[in-house]
């Protein structure tokens, strides 16, 4: 047996016990050392079939199976797709085999089965698993621009029927708990514990020795009858036409091509036999595999997100921390949102305001949260009164002693940071960590105030705080690597996504964002259409058009930062002229037109109506300005990827992690590119190709397109830092 990854052991009663084991990974994967095993396995029961009653599937690790080999899936090109095919069609071969061996297969689940682990679940004849919430069970592969491509479609759609298989599992990637996935019929039983799972499979195995049914699938049955219809059926078929509008609409006009190679996949497959059914999976897995979209979110949303939350990046060599006790100044927005992600997160919170009644109207903000939870029951009245009674609100800076780290979210004001900040030092320890929600004043500023520049570090937040997952982190100058590793560290406790970034005007997120805002503006002045401005982006996968998130924003906030970042310029003799798209932010600012929260911006909000576009906007600007879809697409992405090269420049960025998954969680760039650093990467061509397209926009569009002269030099490397972080 290769490497003996699946024990096969069978007992006096003639059962199989076959447990998935590799034993050079911690995890079972879909390797090639699994393809011979299961080959000699499936082998091995044919021969023995007369002697055997049945088989339960298993695995001897914590998790049941972990899925696909994502690295050597995301190396996958055009060329060799065919290999792919091949691949992914001896595996599925495997499984078919015992599907039909003519004995009953039982899955027993002893922990995680995602992707091809639950796939290998589905080809067995009857599935159970441990009954905790912990275990996780789905179809996550659209989420990493993939297709459950080992059956997982195929027999999904066979069991569920289309709508349920799609809606339920397929399209969004749900994971489900055991217990979820048994009133969604893909478990057909439950067991309390671990050690009660085989016996529980063989129990069933014995159970229906003299039932012939439970050795076959209903889809290998004469008259079997896809559940909910096939397109020719005519209940099902009036339908139809809607499931690409819908999802069209789901998408928001992101050209993911996931999951639509999913629903064809889906709908192609129920009109033709099983086996023809899993050659059409396998053909659009083969292609989705071979392009750069599953190469980037692979990237992106396995290996970047896995180094992140591995503590891969956090400095080497100090140990882990843990805050008991945080103390935050503010209770406005931003105070009030991380209060509640630190009390939901089992950590003690000082809220300070300058107001005892503004600290309590930002406790409240909490209550509000957990009160909506506790009545859609998501949480028990006993746990929401529990962690409101952690946050306890003050108007008193003596109430922060004993804090483990102070956040700072008051005004954005530097004297009164400098302020709050005396204020703080003077009562808590000397080894509270100090940090700052700042959102534009570079930290090496504020750091130079404290008595212990050392321990001072930004940690900025995003709105809405519990909503929002990432947190950047800012080290100034004087920043340590035991606070930078300290604040990774309260950042994972809160259960958010920390990346480092270097300091700067902006840091890194709120300095690329405005790239993307401000070409919207410029689109504007050059008289393109404002609605043509707002779905080219959203036709390019932004999740929000840039004009409505310049509202959103205020446009008074830009002129601001604008005014701020002059100041600097002219410190150092620079002058900065205004571009004809801020031109057009100062004309409405002037028109009283500042934003979402004044009420009028580039949008008119009508009470009770949804947003539309202002009219006046196309008859003051518009010239019908006609620029091809791809290069208004290719305006915003290259503007942001652009910035994002100047912060590697520039030292702002070291690692192309934080500039994926900072970019996707903080800003929005869209996710199916894998993020603003391997975006430029992937390009077709790589960073030279990307290079060669932005000197082409520049010289159509302006210099702000043009590749830095050391861009275009790492062009030749292809790669953006000089040690390559990809793939594990
Ligand atoms: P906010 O205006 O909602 O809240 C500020 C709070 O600070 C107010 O409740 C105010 O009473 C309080 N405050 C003023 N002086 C104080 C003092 N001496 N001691 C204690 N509290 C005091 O402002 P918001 O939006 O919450 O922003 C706070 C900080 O977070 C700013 O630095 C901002 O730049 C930053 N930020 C804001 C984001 C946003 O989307 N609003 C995003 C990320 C960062």
């Amino acid at each position: 047996m290769s490497d003996n990854i699946i024990r096969y052991e069978r007992d006096d009663e003639g059962i199989v016990t076959l447990t998935m084991d590799d034993p050079n990974a911690g995890a079972n994967t879909m390797n090639a050392a699994y393809k011979a095993a299961m080959g000699e396995t499936v082998d091995r029961l044919e021969s023995e079939r007369d002697d055997i009653t049945g088989v339960v599937l298993t695995s001897g690790k914590k998790t049941f199976f972990a899925g696909g080999n994502l690295a050597d899936l995301q190396k996958a090109t055009a060329e060799t797709a065919g290999d792919v095919f091949a691949e992914v069609e001896g595996i599925k071969a495997q499984l078919r085999r015992l599907e039909q061996l003519g004995k009953p297969v039982v899955a027993a689940i002893n922990g995680a089965a995602l992707g091809g682990g639950l796939e290998i679940a589905l080809a067995c004849h009857h599935r159970i698993a441990v009954d905790d919430n912990k275990i996780k069970l789905g179809l996550p592969e659209v989420t990493l621009g993939l297709l459950p491509g080992g059956g997982g479609v195929t027999r999904l759609v066979r069991m569920l029927g289309i709508t349920e298989a799609l809606m339920g599992w397929l399209l969004q990637g749900q994971q489900r708990t055991p217990a979820d996935a048994l009133a969604k019929g893909v478990i057909d039983e439950l067991v309390p514990t671990r050690e009660e799972l085989v016996p529980a499979a063989k129990a069933w195995i014995r159970a229906h020795q003299e039932d012939a049914t439970a050795a076959t699938k209903p889809w290998d049955v004469k008259g079997y009858k896809l559940p909910g219809g096939t397109p020719t059926t005519p209940a099902f078929a009036a339908n139809l036409p809607a499931f690409p509008a819908n999802l069209r609409k789901q998408l928001k006009g992101s050209p993911i091509k996931s999951p639509r190679s999913i629903m064809s996949a889906a709908v192609e497959g129920a009109q033709v036999d099983f086996d023809t059914a899993s050659r059409i999976e396998s053909r659009y897995f083969a292609e989705l595999t071979a392009g750069r979209e599953s190469t980037a979110m692979i990237q992106a949303f396995f290996f970047d997100l896995q180094s992140i939350n591995s503590g891969a990046l956090r400095p080497a060599g100090i140990e882990r921390s843990k805050v008991s006790k945080v103390g935050i100044l503010g209770a406005g927005m931003m105070g009030a949102g991380i209060a509640y992600s630190c009390a939901t997160s089992g950590i003690d919170v000082v809220l300070k305001d300058v107001s005892i009644e503004g600290a309590e109207k930002g406790k409240a903000y909490s209550a509000k949260l957990l009160d909506a939870k506790v009545a859609k029951g998501r949480l028990s009245q006993e746990d929401r009164d529990a962690t409101l009674a952690r946050i306890t609100p003050t108007a008193d800076a003596a109430d922060l002693a004993g804090v483990d780290a102070v956040v700072e979210a008051v005004f954005e004001d530097h004297d009164l940071k400098e302020k709050v900040f005396a204020e703080v030092e003077a009562v808590v320890g000397p080894d509270t960590l100090l940090c700052s929600n700042t959102s534009t004043l570079p930290i090496t500023g504020l750091q130079g105030f404290a008595t212990r520049p050392a321990d001072f570090i930004g940690l900025h937040f995003f709105s809405p705080v519990d909503k929002m997952q990432l947190v950047e982190i800012i080290r100034g100058e004087h920043t340590s690597d035991a606070a930078t590793a300290r604040a990774i560290d309260l950042v994972q406790q809160i259960r958010k996504i920390p990346v480092v970034v270097g300091d700067g005007r902006g840091f890194y997120t709120s300095r690329v964002f405005g790239t993307l805002i401000i070409e919207g503006a410029q689109l504007v002045a050059e008289g393109v259409d404002p609605q043509t401005i707002e779905r080219a982006a959203t036709s390019a996968g932004f999740p929000a058009p840039p004009l409505a998130m310049l509202d959103e924003v205020s446009l008074t906030l830009t002129q601001h930062i604008r005014s701020e970042a002059a100041k600097a310029a002219a410190a150092e003799g620079r002058e900065i002229a205004s571009t004809p798209g801020e031109e057009v932010i100062d004309t409405l600012v002037e028109l009283g037109r500042k934003g979402r929260a004044s009420g009028a911006g580039l949008y008119d909000y009508p009470a009770g109506a949804p947003k539309v576009l202002w009219p006046e906007l196309r008859q003051r600007w518009s010239k019908d300005t006609q620029i091809p879809l791809r290069d208004l697409q290719d305006r915003y992405l290259f503007r942001m990827a652009l910035e994002t090269a100047a912060c590697f420049e520039e030292g702002v960025l070291t690692d192309t992690q934080a500039a994926n998954i900072g970019g996707i969680f903080g800003i929005g760039f869209p996710p199916h590119t894998g993020g603003p650093a391997t975006f430029m990467t992937n390009y077709e061509g790589g960073l030279a190709g990307f290079v060669a397209r932005a000197n082409e926009l520049a010289d159509t569009y302006g210099e702000r397109f043009r590749p830095s002269a050391w861009l275009t030099e790492r062009a030749a490397t292809g790669t953006l830092v000089d040690v390559q972080e990809s793939a594990a």
